[in-house]
């Protein structure tokens, strides 16, 4: 009973973003017909659940993170039909989905905010918080993660505002509010009803905002400072949190799969276990180790070690091993740029084996895997050569921030060449010809210049590509299941200083991973000797390592 409780233990997901997936009518967005024709693909890889960007109603300021009607597909994507038929199709081939639920806010076009923004006294208006000042002024000096303030001016109403965290196109939905709440479960259940097997659900930790509404001093030269500090992981969420999964999830069994930036380990704990909100929440403690500030990367590069990603990388697991508690281990997601072009600093360091070195590094941790589309086949991030060529919200506001503070264009253009969403969101590569197979009309947004080599068409029959890999370590989760899911994880210490390795163990048996991350042989510290179960280099026929090529990463079974 318990066992089947924890179903989700034993998934490998696989993140679509649907826009940038696969289109099939030819204008340029990915659908879900596209999405249908692809799932022999996700499928033949392993992936045995999926989880879809959204995919709901919405203006798409937010590339659909801005959601106008909750129980609607978005007409660019298809139809209700045509998400019936992706579920079934899923099902057919043993491949569960779960949606993005995002409810911190909905888009300034949900019929309860022009209804609210529009008449004063709509039952609405408390659906959202709305906030009337004496003096005229804003009512806090908060900044919005999307720029700006987070008051917007209610048209008409001198001295009144409404609050948003991320742009003044999504307005917060106000938790407070117990008939707010209760039409929330209500769509979720419906989703629930309708068969998906559960939600990611977007900026988990912004729910609850301190209710005094208080400036804090100014963090930049705007006179104004990040909303995290009242709006993000305040006390009282958890309260929010834990009505959302009695009202909805656990009726259902549903997995969940919170999005928090910003937790410490400890408050991480908090969040999953038995006693916890989600099933699991992503690890982003390594995430974001490339930025001084990851909603602000405005501020800049940072210089990082492999001793640092490798302190990252423990520290989560480590504070949750012997609980019950359990994360979500990613790499890459459509807020990301790629990881091959953000984690390894060398441009002709970024090849094939790299990247399986990369995968190597998360894929064995305890946690569900999530692999993001096109990671599988080690895609980089793009280079745009005007800031035109952007679409992100986003990244417009870190340039314009850029720009303000002095910056260059040149500077400005390279910085966000570096750490933009958009790098995740070109088109998925399907093979090396012009539309990459994406589309055969124009693509919504240009495509990745590395498409020759690095797409579906080429890596599936080379062996040695990086597709193969993520199929040959996806077998190997499966086939080593109980240890990789109930095994003791441990850090192997006294490595030198480009390695990272760790073992996991469960009864008489270990499993160990070695990945070294730097372009010059490393000498182990010990032989390292076993059954070899991946490597990537060809050299299997060894039982025995006493060192490690560049970017070597092998996993061995004792
Ligand atoms: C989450 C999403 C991101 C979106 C933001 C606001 O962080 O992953 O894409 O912009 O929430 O909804
Ligand atoms: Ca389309």
């Amino acid at each position: 009973m318990e066992k089947d409780k924890l179903w989700w233990k034993n998934e490998i997901f696989y993140q679509i973003y649907p826009r940038s997936f696969q289109d099939s009518n030819g204008d340029g967005i990915g659908d879900l017909q596209g999405i249908i024709s692809r799932l022999d693909y996700i499928k033949d890889l392993g992936i045995t659940a999926i989880w879809l960007s959204p995919i709901y109603k919405s203006p798409m300021v937010d590339m659909g993170y801005d959601i106008s009607d909750y129980q609607a597909i978005d007409p660019i994507f298809g139809t209700m039909a045509d998400f019936d038929e992706l579920m079934e199709e899923a099902q057919k081939r043993d491949i569960k989905i779960i949606m993005d639920l995002v409810v911190n806010h909905t888009s300034d076009q949900h019929p309860w905010f022009k209804e609210a923004i529009s008449n004063p006294e709509s039952p609405y208006r408390d659906f959202y918080y709305f906030k009337k000042t004496k003096d005229g002024k804003k009512p806090n000096n908060w900044r919005s993660i999307f720029g700006g303030s987070t008051w917007e001016p209610v048209p008409n109403e001198p001295g009144n505002f409404y609050f948003n965290s991320f742009s003044k196109y999504q307005p917060d939905l106000n938790w407070e509010n117990p008939k707010l709440r209760k039409v929330i479960y209500k769509m979720i259940n419906w989703w629930l009803e309708k068969g998906v097997a559960g939600f990611r659900v977007d900026a988990i930790n912004f729910l609850k905002k301190d209710q005094d509404w208080k400036s804090l001093p100014a963090d930049a030269n705007d006179g104004l400072v990040s909303v995290i500090h009242k709006g993000q992981n305040r006390p009282g969420l958890e309260v929010f949190l834990d009505e959302l999964k009695h009202e909805t999830f656990e009726k259902y069994n549903a997995v969940t799969v919170g999005e928090a930036y910003g937790l410490t380990p400890a408050e991480t704990k908090k969040m999953v276990g038995k006693n916890g909100s989600f099933s699991m929440v992503f690890d982003f403690g390594y995430m974001n180790i490339e930025v001084e500030d990851i909603d602000e990367w405005f501020r800049g590069q940072r210089d990082w070690t492999i001793p640092e990603l490798r302190k990252l990388l423990f520290e989560t697991q480590m504070e949750l091993q012997g609980t019950d508690g359990w994360l979500a281990t990613v790499l890459e997601n459509h807020d990301q740029p790629r990881v091959l072009s953000k984690l390894i600093k060398n441009k002709s360091d970024q090849t094939a084996t790299a990247a399986k070195a990369l995968a190597t590094m998360y894929f064995f941790l305890p946690g569900d895997p999530f692999v993001y589309q096109g990671q599988e086949l080690g895609m980089k991030n793009t280079q745009f050569d005007n800031i035109s060529k952007f679409k992100d919200i986003n990244t417009m506001k870190n340039y314009q921030i850029m720009l303000d503070n002095g910056c260059s264009k040149e500077q400005a253009l390279k910085m966000i060449n570096f750490e933009s969403r958009d790098n995740a969101r070109t088109p998925m590569q399907w093979n090396g010809s012009e539309k990459a197979g994406f589309t055969t009309g124009n693509p919504w947004i240009e495509l990745g210049n590395d498409r020759v080599g690095i797409n579906v068409a080429d890596e599936q029959t080379d062996p040695e590509s990086t597709l193969n890999f993520y199929r040959q370590m996806i077998s190997v989760r499966k086939e080593h299941q109980n240890i990789l899911i109930n095994g003791n994880l441990s850090e192997i210490n006294d490595v030198p200083e480009n390695i990272i390795a760790y073992k996991r163990e469960l009864d008489d048996h270990e499993l160990l991973v070695w990945v070294n991350l730097c372009d010059k042989v490393s000498k182990l510290p010990e032989k390292v000797e076993g059954k070899v179960l991946l490597n990537n280099y060809d050299d299997y026929s060894s039982r025995e390592y006493r060192e490690l090529d560049p970017y070597q990463a092998i996993v061995i079974y004792q």
